[in-house]
C-alpha cells in the first residue's frame, strides 16, 4: 500500500485512481443509453453484477500491489467477519508505526499505509461488528447473532437470485434487487467502519469514498470468499451462478498492472483457480447456526385475517415510518417435499424507493406473533433483513431497489405449511422513516442446481 500510495495521481495504479474506479462504476455514472434506454442507469450494486465486478476490482488491485513488491504471488488477505475471531477491524489497519523519516519519533497510526483517518473511532479494535443492531453489552449475544445472521444470508432460502441479486440487464428497469449478502452483512461492515462524523460518512460508510480504505478490499476479500463458499460448500455445494448471457457476457474495463486497459467478462471470474487463487480453508463456524421457531404452529397468518390487511386491501407504496404489516397470499400450500426442492417459495419485495443519499435498513419477518419478544436471526421467523448504503453527496437521489427472501424451509420451520396466507412485517430498524415499497408478494420460483445440471 505505500508503494501505491507513493505512485503520482494520475497513474491508473495509484491510490486515488484505484479507490475512483468504485465510484465510477457506482453512482450511476453511466446510462444504458447506448441500448437505447438513456434514463436507466448502470449500476454494480443492488443486482447481479455485485459479485463479480468487485471480484475483478480486486483481481487487479492484487496484481497491481504484487507487481508494485515485484511479488507475483501476492494475495490481499481476508477480513474474516463471518468467524468471532474476525468481528473486530484488524488490528494492522490501525496499528501505530514510527516516522520513516524521522525512525527515532513517535509511532502513529497515520504512518501506517493500511490507516485511514475517516473511519468511526468508536468502532475501531476490540468493537464487535453487530450485524443484527443487537447493542447493549453482551458481546456473546451479539456475537452469537452475528453468526446466526451469516446463517440466514449464506444459507436459508438464498438459492438463485436471493444471492445474487436481481437482473441487471438493458432494457430492465425495475428488477434491482440487492443479494442477501450484499444487502446484509457487505452493507453492514461498510456502515460500520464509516466516520458518521463525516457529512457523508466518508470513507466506508458511502460507496463513492469506500475505494479509498485499504480496509475496503480485504472486507471485499471476505465478500468474494463468501461467493465462493456459496458455490462449493454450503448446500451441498449444489448452488450454481447465473447462467444468462445478459449475466456471463456482462463486462467491465481496468487498468492491470502494465497500465493497459482491458476488458474483462463475468463469464471468466466464475472460477477462482483460473484467475490464480484460492481461498485458504478457514473455519466456516456459522454452518451449524440454523434459526428455530419462535411460535410453531401458531398459525398467526390465518388468524390475523380479518385483523391485518390483506395485500390487495393495502395502499402502495407504504412508508417504513413504522412497522408495516400485511397478509400475502400463497400461490400454493402443502407443497410436496419434490416440488419444494424443485421450486422454492419466495418473498419478494419490489420498488423500495428510497434517497440514496441516505443508509438504513428494516428487517423482514414472517408469521411473527407479536408477543413482546425481538424476532432476530436466532428465529426461524425471520426472513432477512435489508440494508442501504448512501451513495454519493446528501441532497437527494432517486434510488430503486427490491429484495427477495427465500421462504420454504422458513415456513416449514414454523408447520405453517397449509396456510393461505403468510403475515409479513417490516420492521424498521433505522433511517428508513422516508423509505417506500410498491409491491410485496410470494412467488415460486424454479431453482437451478448442479445436481439437476446433471440429469
Ligand atoms: Cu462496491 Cu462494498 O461495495
Amino acid at each position: 500500500m505505500a508503494a501505491m500510495r507513493a505512485l503520482p495521481d494520475d497513474d491508473p495504479r495509484s491510490w486515488k485512481n484505484q479507490g475512483k474506479i468504485h465510484c465510477a462504476y457506482c453512482n450511476a455514472s453511466f446510462t444504458q443509453e447506448k441500448s437505447g434506454y438513456d434514463t436507466y442507469n448502470l449500476q454494480i450494486h443492488n443486482n447481479w453484477l455485485f459479485f463479480p465486478f468487485h471480484r475483478w476490482y480486486l483481481y487487479f488491485y492484487e496484481r497491481i500491489l504484487g507487481s508494485l513488491i515485484d511479488d507475483p504471488t501476492f494475495a490481499l488477505p481476508y477480513w474474516n467477519w463471518d468467524n468471532p475471531e474476525g468481528m473486530a477491524l484488524p488490528e494492522m489497519f490501525e496499528t501505530s508505526l514510527p516516522d520513516p523519516s524521522n525512525p527515532a519519533g513517535r509511532p502513529n497510526p497515520r504512518f501506517n499505509s493500511l490507516f485511514d483517518g475517516y473511519r468511526n473511532v468508536l468502532n475501531l479494535p476490540p468493537a464487535i461488528l453487530d450485524f443484527g443492531r443487537i447493542g447493549g453489552s453482551d458481546q456473546q449475544a451479539i456475537i452469537e447473532n452475528n453468526l446466526f445472521t451469516m446463517y440466514n444470508q449464506m444459507i436459508t432460502g438464498t438459492s438463485d437470485n436471493g444471492f445474487f441479486g436481481g437482473q441487471m440487464a438493458a432494457g430492465v428497469a425495475n428488477m434491482n434487487a440487492a443479494g442477501s449478502i450484499e444487502g446484509g452483512v457487505h452493507t453492514s461492515v461498510h456502515a460500520w467502519v464509516g466516520n458518521p462524523r463525516m457529512a457523508n460518512s466518508e470513507d466506508m460508510g458511502n460507496f463513492y469514498s469506500a475505494g479509498y480504505d485499504p480496509v475496503f478490499y480485504c472486507h471485499h476479500s471476505n465478500v468474494d470468499r463468501m461467493w465462493s463458499l456459496w458455490k462449493n460448500e454450503v448446500n451441498d455445494g449444489d448452488n450454481v451462478d447465473p447462467d444468462s448471457p445478459d449475466w456471463l457476457d456482462a463486462s467491465y474495463v481496468f487498468y492491470d498492472e502494465n497500465k493497459n486497459l482491458v476488458r474483462v467478462y463475468n463469464r471468466d471470474c466464475v472460477d477462482t483457480a483460473s484467475l490464480g487463487y484460492k481461498y485458504a480453508d478457514s473455519p466456516i463456524p456459522w454452518t451449524t447456526y440454523s434459526p428455530t421457531a419462535h411460535a410453531p404452529e401458531s398459525h398467526i397468518a390465518t388468524d390475523s385475517i380479518g385483523t391485518v390487511d390483506k395485500v390487495e386491501d393495502v395502499k402502495f407504496p407504504v412508508k417504513l415510518d413504522k412497522t408495516v404489516k400485511v397478509l400475502v397470499k400463497r400461490p400454493a400450500i402443502n407443497r410436496t417435499k419434490q416440488e419444494k426442492k424443485k421450486v422454492k417459495e419466495m418473498l419478494v419485495l419490489n420498488g423500495i424507493q428510497f434517497d440514496g443519499t441516505t443508509t438504513f435498513k428494516f428487517d423482514v419477518l414472517v408469521n411473527d406473533v407479536d408477543d413482546g419478544t425481538d424476532i432476530t436471526a436466532a428465529n426461524s421467523e425471520f426472513a432477512g433483513t435489508f440494508e442501504s448504503l448512501q451513495h454519493g453527496i446528501a441532497g437527494g437521489m432517486k434510488m430503486e431497489s427490491g429484495a427477495v427472501f427465500g421462504i420454504t424451509e422458513l415456513l416449514e420451520d414454523l408447520k405453517s405449511e397449509d396456510d393461505e396466507y403468510v403475515l409479513v412485517s417490516l420492521v424498521p430498524k433505522g433511517g428508513s422513516e422516508n423509505v417506500t415499497v410498491s409491491e410485496i408478494k410470494i412467488e415460486l420460483v424454479p431453482v437451478k442446481t448442479k445436481s439437476k445440471n446433471k440429469k
